[in-house]
């Protein structure tokens, strides 16, 4: 793997033992956009890599079961969280260097994943205005390759550095470590709950050319002399696009999209449309088609319906919504009702998107 250990100044052992000092039996409530009323065995705020050695070696802390938590935007807690949660609290961004083609910015972990790309395109620099509005952290970032309206992450991911709990080390991943995908990277697979990212470096265009792939993009667009368009402009089309179309989780609990737009191959799109000839379906480069999951769960009549505390969103059937009050388990049953009656109508498996935690 590509990676190599940085040279951090040696910790001072004498500090063993007296600067972790985590509150215990937390509520989660405010710290998850899903709005479970969880509870953390103990929490721990972390602002640097020293809070993270000094962990590793503490003969108590470096026992208990570790919950990594950004802003909460993608995880479903389960009621007692029996973790010591460290969330990442790190903060500061700056531009790091510049090629003939690129400009390399930096931001911490801890920084709001959408105020960074209000302030890369203040800085005079496109690349992730289609990434607008996205809710959470920039460490969280690369976990699932965010993307949004035809950008993912790793488009202009270009390192990140993170703290390996097994050897102790800061190392650096380049973008081929990473191993992104749909939704997906090493950390969701062989790095899993090893490796705390710390910052991320990013490589963005010093000449931009607007993504208008979106069909909702490019609607929009036509509306706008597009030959002064900026990426200010892009940004602005896509917070509205996703304002009137995605819960505000501040006002309604959500976790966003809680499955993945499935993969199938040519063959059973082609079965599936004899049946249903509105199918919504998008070619891939490698031959496999990506169904909309929400048109899928929509046919099955889930849109707007509720279980429990916990409903199918009545503008967008790919969003599960906290109706108020709502436990893990119960967002875990509608979910898995979703699923089995997708897989009954059309024999596809939806795999859900956030990560159950508890
Ligand atoms: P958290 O939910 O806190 O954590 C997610 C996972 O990352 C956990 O496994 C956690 O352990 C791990 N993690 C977090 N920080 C670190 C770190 N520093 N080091 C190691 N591991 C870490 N996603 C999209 O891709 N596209 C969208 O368009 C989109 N829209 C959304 C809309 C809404 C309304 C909501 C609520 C969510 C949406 N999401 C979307 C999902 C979510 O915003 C992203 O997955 C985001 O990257 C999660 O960031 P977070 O900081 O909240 O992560
Ligand atoms: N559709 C329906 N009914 C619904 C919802 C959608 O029929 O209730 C159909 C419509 O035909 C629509 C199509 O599905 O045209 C696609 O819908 P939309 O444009 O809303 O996008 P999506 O596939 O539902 C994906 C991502 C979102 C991302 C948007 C924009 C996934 C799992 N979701 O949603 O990401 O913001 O595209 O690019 O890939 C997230 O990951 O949390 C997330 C919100």
């Amino acid at each position: 793997m590509a990676y190599r250990a940085y040279n951090l100044p040696a910790m001072n052992p004498s500090n063993l033992l007296t600067r972790l000092a985590p509150a215990y039996q937390v509520p989660l409530k405010r710290l998850n956009t899903f709005g479970i009323d969880a509870i953390a065995h103990a929490y721990l705020e972390i602002t640097n890599v020293e809070q993270l050695r000094e962990l590793r070696n503490h003969p108590v802390l470096s026992r208990l079961k570790r919950l990594i938590l950004g802003g909460g935007s993608n995880v479903i807690f389960a009621d007692q969280i029996d973790s010591l949660v460290l969330r990442i609290a790190s903060t500061g961004k700056a531009i790091v260097d510049e090629d003939e083609h690129f400009m390399y910015v930096r931001a911490a972990a801890g920084e709001n994943w959408h105020e960074f790309v209000l302030w890369t395109i203040a800085q005079g620099f496109g690349g992730f205005e289609n990434l607008s509005l996205i809710p959470g952290t920039v460490g969280a970032a690369p976990i699932q390759n965010i993307g949004a309206y035809g950008t993912e992450l790793q488009s202009n991911f270009f390192h990140l550095r993170a703290f390996d709990f097994v050897s102790g080390e800061v190392i650096r991943l380049d973008k081929a470590a990473c191993q992104f995908a749909y939704r997906d990277s090493v950390f969701k697979r062989e790095l899993k709950d090893r490796l705390v990212i710390l910052d991320v470096t990013f490589a963005l265009p010093k000449k931009w050319q607007a993504n208008l792939s979106y069909a909702d993009v490019a609607q929009r667009v036509q509306a706008l002399e597009t030959s002064t368009l900026t990426p200010k402009d892009v940004s602005d089309i896509i917070i509205s696009i996703r304002q009137s179309k995605l819960p505000d989780p501040t006002v309604i609990g959500n976790a966003g999209s809680f499955f993945k737009n499935p993969l199938v191959d040519a063959a059973q799109r082609e079965q599936l449309l004899q049946t249903y000839p509105n199918l919504v379906s998008y070619p891939q480069a490698d031959g496999h088609y990506k169904l909309a999951a929400g048109w899928l769960i929509e046919q099955c009549a889930w849109k707007g319906k509720q279980l429990g505390k916990v409903g199918v969103y009545e503008k967008q059937a790919l969003v599960l919504v906290n109706h108020g009050g709502a436990s893990g388990a119960e967002v875990r049953a509608l979910a898995e009702r979703v699923q089995a009656d997708v897989l009954e109508k059309f024999a596809v498996s939806l795999e859900v998107e956030p990560v159950f935690v508890g």
